[in-house]
């Protein structure tokens, strides 16, 4: 039997594996508008063989978007160009659609990737960011607008906003972005937060803001759906963020009902040191669960069905999640479970393509050809 390949609940959502596709922007979006790009895009991983696919970084305001062409759930167009990508995606996949809530504080207004990915200015078709403080990212960037009260509460509403329209489009489960160098992060990482308030200088402080979103969403979601977190598990920074603050967040976090946290890390500074590997990651996601008893999915350079399968089997995460892997091999699944021996869904457009050698694959199907 494999690990991969058993089911899991996480609160009233049931799923068939442990595989999630990664949340991965695709700056393909007009004014957070999904275009026909997020149609073949959404499709065609929803036909991927994981259990659950995460939506991008969905940006809960327009200044919260990381770059012009990022997705937004902010309007009532945004909210109607993602109706049509989850009918066709109900139709033909019974994946759990998981969708990604953001907000890029100060590494808003940057370039898309492939245009350079550098900061916008003010005029050039970029806008103000906003942070906690008036930190930039780099010294010779323009800084951010240090967040006021009533900055803080229009955030918190945006989340609000945001998650009941995810609720309305049918949306499986929220996972929250409090990873990457990105607002929540910005108000947990002492390097990004210089706040002298209640929401700066402690630990306890610097969980306020993130803990504050969690809860107001938490309180819009039913209770049978889950509300996960993805957090940065350290800035590989010397004196920022780090392990022992990370578990500390996710007890105040399980305490208020988190269903999981998914463990990446990494994207507040540039002077981080990542000590890149396969499953460079997992150790967090395994710590992690280990302190807090969270589920957690483990994330980062996992691109191998038996690596995949040690992770859940020997207990070091719930789930696994990919991302580039995915984009690369869109049925990774189909063929992670044709070498452990598992079962995933297939269309029956498809079901022709079982490999002989592999009868059960596709669990019972029949297909009379003429
Ligand atoms: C094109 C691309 C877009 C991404 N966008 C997001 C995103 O929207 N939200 C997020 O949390 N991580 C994002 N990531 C990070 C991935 O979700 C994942 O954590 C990372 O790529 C490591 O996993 P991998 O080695 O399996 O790709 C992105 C990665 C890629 C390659």
């Amino acid at each position: 039997m494999s690990a991969l390949f058993s089911p899991i609940k996480l609160r009233g959502l049931s799923l068939k594996n442990r595989i999630m596709v990664s949340p991965m922007c695709q700056y393909s979006a007009d004014d957070g508008v999904a275009t026909d790009w997020h149609f073949t895009h959404i499709n065609s991983l929803a036909l991927s063989g994981a259990a659950m696919f995460c939506i991008e970084a969905t940006h809960v305001e327009a200044i919260g978007r990381i770059t012009p062409g990022c997705l937004g759930l902010y309007s009532d167009a945004c909210e109607a160009a993602l109706k049509p990508i989850l009918h066709a995606v109900r139709k033909h996949s019974s994946t759990a659609v998981a969708m990604q809530l953001a907000h890029a504080g100060r590494k808003a207004s940057s370039a898309r990737p492939w245009d350079g990915g550098q900061l916008i200015p003010l005029g050039e078709g970029g806008w103000q960011t906003v942070a906690p403080s008036a930190v930039p990212i780099k010294e010779s960037e323009a800084a951010p607008v240090a967040l006021d009260a009533a900055g803080m509460k229009r955030i918190r509403e945006a989340f609000v906003d945001s998650a009941r329209r995810a609720m309305r489009l049918g949306i499986d489960a929220i996972e929250l972005h409090g990873a990457h160098g990105y607002l929540m992060h910005e108000f947990l990482s002492p390097i990004s937060n210089r706040r002298t308030d209640e929401y700066g200088g402690s630990l306890q402080n610097r969980m306020r803001f993130p803990l504050e979103v969690y809860d107001a969403v938490r309180s819009v979601v039913p209770a049978d759906k889950p509300v996960g977190m993805r957090v940065s598990s350290t800035d590989w920074v010397e004196g920022g963020w780090d392990l022992a603050q990370t578990i500390e967040f996710c007890k105040a976090l399980k305490a208020r009902g988190l269903d999981w946290v998914d463990a990446s890390s990494g994207g507040v500074s540039p002077l981080q040191k990542i000590p890149l590997g396969p499953g460079y990651q997992v150790q967090f996601a395994e710590a992690i669960r280990r302190e807090t008893g969270l589920p957690t999915i483990a994330v980062g350079l996992i691109t191998e069905a038996q690596q995949a399968e040690e992770i859940v089997a020997s207990g070091k995460a719930d789930m696994i999640a990919l991302g580039r892997a995915f984009l690369y091999d869109p049925r990774w699944g189909w063929h992670a479970a044709a070498e452990l021996g598992g079962e995933v869904e297939a269309p029956p457009q498809y079901w022709r393509s079982q490999p002989s050698t592999q009868k059960a694959l596709f669990g019972k199907t029949t297909f009379g050809a003429r």
